[in-house]
């Protein structure tokens, strides 16, 4: 069967058209088109997704994306396919729709399903709204281009989910079978990454800008943190970071002593990293780089470096920590990792080292890090299988910016 699938959730208009056979544990996909249009230049501008703005872009750019899967797909045979308001489209050979309905901005997420519904009506073919966060732990199993088989799975599964809008644990004991253990109280990884990238007036989206910086000065070996002359270093990470560390007072925070001696000075807390739960909280994090920045005022490039690569290293060390924790908790045999933030090398060099070699890892690959629509495809082509007989009515589809899992 032929499966279209569309993602508009955030910032990226998507549009994948696979080939798609096979039952839950054996599917096998084929990408015959994929094609998709990111915002960021567009938003770079605010700083962050402007709503209003993404829903704008992605009404222009489904169409277009359309016209352009359809004639990679060939179908139907030597056409070119005209996609403009009112023009009629007969059914290119599509024998299913998937759409994401959730989570995301819902001015986004309508973009993509009014789209689809209208589609799905004039095609006559069933639409099924998918789970943005389903199509995340999904996505390492899939690739950008030519073919791919779900492969058998050790289960129980962990999957991490790391994006803009989410942190999440998540455990789950059979194929398509989600329970949330633990997530962030308040701002999600990327989220966190794109505000202090922000504190240091580095463009959005701010995690690849950190990364590259810390990355930078990893390699470069001038990460040694000194001589620890002024003391602040011999303080335990623990002493920042009290049972559920969330909004730290300026007393609990490393004392910053002038500029000069700032490379061997900084170090940020590792929230919540003793609590009991599997829960994250990065706002406190957020505010403690803030504090230490209002406290040097000016940043020059070396500064910027050194509170990038501190962050980065707090933000890893929790979210390692954490998963390694679940998995021991709950048995796991098989830990994914995905979501914008899983391309981070940091996080995948520190991840690969905890979890250890009985243990499968699983990342997406680059290109699959970020919000996509082979993802949501896959999810929707597994979901209509398993649900066969409950496909819902097009016109009860509704966008749900805050669906879980
Ligand atoms: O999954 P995604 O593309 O969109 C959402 O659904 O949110 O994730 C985007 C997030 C952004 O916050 C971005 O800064 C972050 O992923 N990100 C990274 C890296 N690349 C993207 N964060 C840390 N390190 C990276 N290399
Ligand atoms: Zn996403």
């Amino acid at each position: 069967m032929r499966i279209l699938s569309i993602e508009t959730s955030c910032d990226d208009t998507a549009i994948t058209i696979m080939e798609v056979k096979g039952g839950l544990q054996n599917a096998i996909f084929k990408i015959l088109a994929n094609v998709s249009n990111s915002q960021i230049k567009i938003h770079t501008e605010y700083g962050g997704v402007y709503p209003m703005l993404a829903k704008r872009e992605h009404i222009k750019n489904l169409p277009i994306l359309l016209g352009q899967a359809l004639k990679k797909t060939k179908f139907p045979k030597g056409r070119t396919l005209r996609i403009q308001k009112g023009s009629t489209l007969k059914n290119p050979g599509i024998d299913l729709i998937a759409v994401t309905y959730g989570p995301g901005l819902e001015p986004a997420l309508w973009t993509g399903i009014v789209f689809a519904k209208e589609l799905a009506k004039k095609w006559n073919v069933p639409l099924i709204p998918v789970n943005h966060m389903e199509g995340h732990i999904l996505s390492p199993f899939g690739k950008s281009k030519g073919r791919f088989a779900i492969p058998k799975i050790d289960f129980p599964i962990l999957s991490l989910l790391v994006s803009g809008g989410h942190t999440e644990l998540i455990f789950s004991k059979n194929w398509m079978q989600y329970k949330i253990i633990g997530e962030t109280l308040d701002d999600a990884t990327g989220e966190a990454f794109d505000k202090v990238a922000r504190m240091m007036n580095l463009p959005y989206p701010g995690g690849p800008e950190i990364s590259k910086l810390a990355e930078r000065l990893r390699e470069n070996g001038k990460q040694s943190l000194g001589d620890d002359s002024l003391g602040v270093l011999s303080q335990s990470p623990r002493k920042f970071s009290t049972e559920n560390f969330l909004c730290p007072s300026p007393s609990l925070l490393p004392r910053v002593p002038e500029t000069t001696h700032l490379r061997e000075s900084i170090k940020l807390p590792r929230p919540m990293i003793y609590s009991k739960n599997f829960d994250f909280s990065f706002s406190g994090l957020k505010t403690a780089v803030l504090y230490l920045i209002r406290k040097i005022g000016t940043l020059n490039e070396e500064t910027k470096s050194k509170i990038a690569l501190e962050f980065e290293n707090a933000v890893v060390e929790t979210l390692v920590y954490k998963t390694i924790k679940a998995k021991e908790k709950y048995k796991i045999k098989t830990v994914i990792v995905a979501g914008g933030v899983s391309c981070n090398k940091h996080l995948q060099r520190q991840m690969k080292k905890a979890v250890g070699k009985d243990i499968k890892l699983l990342f997406p690959e680059k290109e699959l890090t970020g919000d996509n629509s082979i993802m949501i495809g896959m999810a929707g082509y597994l979901n209509y299988i398993k649900n066969k007989k409950k496909v819902l009515k097009i016109d009860n589809i509704k966008a749900t910016g805050n669906l879980r899992l």
